[in-house]
């Protein structure tokens, strides 16, 4: 009883069995098995179906690291080949629909136009009845995976200039994800850490995206809808709306020291504890998992290094992340590593979180394939706590004031 308490949940008699409370926010609550990928608190792994995620980051391009993913072990070459062909050849294949539909969106946050694009894309390619069978399934999650950029970025463009950047089916697809966000070529070390970034995001664990998605699969709904549902989940700033909300506290903090004529590596310490002092959240610090460390974010730094104002950069989130960790013990996370990765690459602010789905959609299809294989309907009891009793009055004998 007193582990119970001590762990945040008690088991309770009712008139349907027993019922389980546990923590808000399901606190530590192991709800499923995975192979996936795997999360350890401890900071002793993170890992994509048994590999390091920091090795697979460091040596495995978009198309090998989703094989991993997606299918459980890495591709030999004509698998590789097949689905770099695949990937390649969806990113030309987008329907016309998405884009007319696009058109139509006008201007909001870009990513409204992922579930957009998605639902428009299931609804013109799903004939008529879901299927289940692995060709069937896996073949819809490469279209997705390979459209997810696609969608993003002409989505950002149509809205801002009426026409989009067409797919080069003959660039690799993060290249071309990055030429389609950006508009310009990027160099081979853009693109390089571009894909890293992309693989990083790739998987991590029950998050509280691929969770819904997972929720979505066990009803046995389509993967399209699974997916437009993760991107909703994704987009909220405790989750992957981190990233755009990280940088924009740091180029907040940027502002504040020029205009308090100091260099923003000396300020930062101030500015973040101002902010804990006022109880704020510090977005791009903190995780669920993570206490001590997240491991992704030393493969980011590497690439930061090498890319415009690089020591610059390092310099403040290392400050950042010494105030952070002395005053609250807060690491940082991979949120704010890719925030200042994507300000050095040119990327819009807006799209930073839509490219966290660009790698993530991986993850959500080969949750998706795990959940709906071995199913079972997601579907937590509640514990109700308002009146019950309460008798209907008409309209003329409400509201009495
Ligand atoms: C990710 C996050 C939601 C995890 O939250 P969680 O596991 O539920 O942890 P809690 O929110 O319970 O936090 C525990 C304590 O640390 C504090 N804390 C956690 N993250 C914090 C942050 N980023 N800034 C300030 N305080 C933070 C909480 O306020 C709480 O303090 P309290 O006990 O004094 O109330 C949380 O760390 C957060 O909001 N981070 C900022 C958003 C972010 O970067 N998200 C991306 C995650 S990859």
């Amino acid at each position: 009883m007193a582990e119970e308490q001590q762990l945040g949940f008690k088991v309770e008699e009712g008139p349907g069995g027993r019922y389980i409370h546990v923590p808000k926010g399901l606190y530590n609550v192991v709800v499923d098995v995975t192979s996936i990928s795997g999360v350890d608190p401890k900071g002793l792994y993170t890992t994509y179906r048994g590999y390091d995620v920091v090795d697979i980051g460091r040596n495995a391009d978009f198309y090998e690291a989703a094989y991993l993913v997606l299918y459980g072990r890495l591709p030999c070459e004509d698998e590789y080949r097949e689905i770099k062909r695949k990937i390649d050849g969806y990113r030309g294949a987008v329907p016309r629909k998405v884009f007319e539909a696009l058109r139509n969106a006008g201007p909001s946050h870009p990513m409204y136009y992922g579930s957009l694009g998605v639902v428009v894309m299931g609804q013109h390619l799903v004939s008529s009845e879901w299927r289940f069978d692995d060709d069937y399934i896996y073949d819809h999650a490469l279209r997705i995976i390979a459209a997810m950029p696609v969608i993003f970025a002409a989505g950002w463009h149509i809205a801002r200039t009426g026409t989009y950047i067409d797919p080069d089916p003959s660039l690799p697809h993060a290249m071309d994800a990055l030429r389609m966000i950006t508009g310009r070529e990027p160099t081979w070390l853009e693109a390089r850490a571009f894909e890293t970034s992309l693989v990083l995001y790739m998987d991590h664990g029950f998050n509280a995206s691929t969770f819904t998605v997972r929720v979505i699969a066990s009803t046995l709904s389509d993967l399209y809808s699974a997916v437009a549902g993760g991107i909703g989940a994704l987009k909220g700033p405790l989750h992957g709306g981190a990233n755009e909300k990280a940088l924009k506290m740091l180029l907040e903090a940027r502002k504040e020291a020029e205009e308090r004529g100091r260099d923003l590596v000396d300020y930062i310490e101030e500015f973040i504890l101002n902010k804990l002092k006022r109880r704020e959240k510090i977005i791009g610090f903190g995780h669920r998992i993570y206490k001590r460390r997240d491991p992704r974010t030393s493969v980011i730094a590497e690439y930061i290094r090498q890319l415009p104002e690089g020591e610059y950069w390092l310099a403040v989130v290392r400050k950042a992340e010494e105030t952070a960790w002395r005053a609250k013990r807060l690491p940082a996370n991979i949120d704010i590593y890719t925030g200042i990765l994507y300000y050095q690459l040119g990327i819009p602010l807006l799209m930073y979180t839509p490219v966290f789905a660009m790698g993530r959609v991986v993850g959500w299809c080969a949750h998706y394939i795990e959940q709906v294989r071995n199913n079972k309907l997601i579907r937590p009891a509640e514990k109700y706590v308002g009146p019950i009793g309460l008798k209907y009055v008409p309209m003329s004998g409400r509201c009495k004031r």
